[in-house]
């Protein structure tokens, strides 16, 4: 009888947690068109690389819990950045060392000498060997079969000051000067270190960066990388995007395969100015003449560990290409989602040219969505949209024209009652429109929210938990005197799907 008791006691027990456990993908908040990992942690992207059509996304991984420990490098891959076909863990935790982040190259001239015999060129990557509370130096794992399976390099490490902190190496070809390019952080001194090798194993030091713009938080994963000055084809800028924590900052300037030089001009700028956006880095080996890719870990190490979501935590931001525009203030960056997700919109739901003052309001129609609203913002009014509403509930993103900025207000969105998030509720960035004109694309991913205010010329992404009937979208103007010139709403389909 007691035998028989157990047995129901666990049959009942499999049953309710089947009950609660959603098939995977379609858990409350599972974005359907950022990636996410099936299961378990995740934070930053690590080793983007492009080889033969594929663009490799690694990324720092517990294959073990739905928290941040033994890191290892997670692998997926794509053909488009968008669809997403997840592979087996490629660099596993080692015995007396973590993989921590870092970057990924196709050596195809073999400098390494890793390739034996016939074959495709070796694909390696370079990561920060992590003891705990110890040492942090700089490691090689390499594949020879374009990514599929890793062997951690016998002669390890390859580059170790014998520093307790420094890491997030990101190597790229520095074509001009013919020699591999190392951009390492000294995340203490908020500091960027380059180093120069000819065979990604012997390392020689050329100069720091830093500190410099905002010396707040640690200085974590850095990147140099040359980006397409808007309508100047064929012209470039160096631009370093690094994550001084928990936040992210960029510099735009110059880059002689020595040092790097600012053009800020003592500016604060960032790729993007919400709450989550962190170790954003971009591809290296895009074919040439594509923009440089970015893609970021939409969290923030304040609440990383506690926001709501589970069996996974954490997704990856929509892959951006970047560029820079010269602007009356200066050099700034500029973000674009990739085209590609533009695939995934289904039949427009509101197509409208010159809507005018009147509030506009209808159902979200499901959770994953990108909407355009071009306004005229009139003087002295408050331009907003409010997403995810409902009875208590809601998200609002919009122009203030008194205090002349762009602002996301999470303050309102859910219940998720962590501390260090409810004080990061209000976001916002001074912008001064001309003529009033103003463009939002808001790309909402059931909780996800990235807006890129006047294509791109700045971007704001933060998450959100609400509820599931918070289902509203309102657009309107606090003292009617902003019309709305263009309207646009698209449901997106799951790229999992
Ligand atoms: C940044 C970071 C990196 C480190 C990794 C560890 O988010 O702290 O500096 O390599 O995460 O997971």
């Amino acid at each position: 009888m007691k035998k028989f008791a157990t047995l129901l006691l666990c049959f009942g027990a499999m049953l309710s947690l089947h009950a609660q456990d959603k098939p995977l993908y379609e858990e409350p908040w599972r974005p359907q068109y950022h990636f996410t990992p099936a299961r378990n942690w995740m934070n930053d992207p690590n080793g983007l690389v492009y080889l033969d059509s594929t663009y490799h996304l690694f990324y720092q991984h517990n294959p073990f819990a739905n928290q941040w420990g033994h890191m290892s490098w997670g692998h997926a891959v794509s053909n488009d950045l968008v669809h997403w076909k997840h592979l087996p863990v490629a660099i596993p935790e080692q015995q007396d060392y973590r993989i921590f982040s870092g970057s990924a190259v196709v050596d195809v001239n073999n400098t390494t000498g890793f390739r034996k015999g016939e074959g495709p060129p070796p694909m390696v990557a370079v990561f920060t060997a992590h003891q705990e509370g110890k040492n942090q130096s700089q490691s090689l794992a390499y594949s020879l079969d374009k990514g599929e399976t890793w062997t951690v390099y016998d002669k390890n490490p390859v580059l170790d000051l014998g520093k307790r902190d420094f890491r997030d190496p990101k190597v790229s070809w520095y074509e001009p000067g013919g020699y591999w390019l190392m951009t390492v952080s000294q995340p203490i001194e908020k500091q960027i270190s380059f180093f120069r090798s000819p065979d990604l194993k012997s390392w020689t030091h050329l100069s720091e960066f830093g500190p410099e713009g905002d010396t707040t938080g640690i200085w974590e994963c850095p990147d140099l990388f040359r980006a397409p000055i808007e309508g100047q084809p064929g012209k470039y800028k160096w631009v370093i995007m690094q994550s001084p924590s928990p936040y992210m900052q960029y510099f735009i300037g110059e880059f002689d395969g020595t040092r790097f030089k600012s053009e800020n001009k003592g500016r604060i700028l960032r790729p993007d100015y919400g709450p989550d956006y962190y170790a954003a880095v971009t591809y290296n080996d895009l074919p040439s003449g594509m923009a440089p890719v970015s893609i970021g870990w939409v969290n923030n190490w304040r609440y990383a560990g506690d926001i709501p979501v589970k069996p996974w935590k954490s997704a990856m931001s929509m892959p951006r290409s970047l560029s820079v525009r010269q602007t009356k203030k200066g050099w700034v960056l500029i973000s674009q989602p990739v085209y590609a997700l533009k695939e995934l919109e289904l039949e427009k739901m509101v197509d409208r040219k010159d809507v005018g003052i009147f509030p506009f309001g209808m159902p979200q129609a499901g959770g994953s969505w990108h909407l355009t609203v071009e306004w005229s913002v009139g003087d002295s009014d408050r331009a907003q949209i409010r997403l995810a509403k409902g009875r208590v509930h809601e998200t609002v993103v919009g122009y203030d024209a008194v205090r002349k900025e762009v602002f996301l207000d999470r303050s309102k969105a859910d219940d998720f009652a962590n501390s260090e998030y409810r004080k990061m509720g209000k976001w916002s960035i001074p912008m001064e429109l001309e003529k009033g004109q103003l463009k939002l694309d808001i790309w909402y991913d059931q909780g996800i929210v990235e807006v890129y205010v006047n294509d791109g010329q700045a971007v704001l992404t933060a998450q959100v938990f609400p509820d599931e009937q918070d289902q509203e979208l309102r657009i309107g103007s606090q003292r009617s005197r902003s019309p709305i010139r263009d309207l646009v709403f698209v449901p997106l389909r799951s790229a999992w799907k």
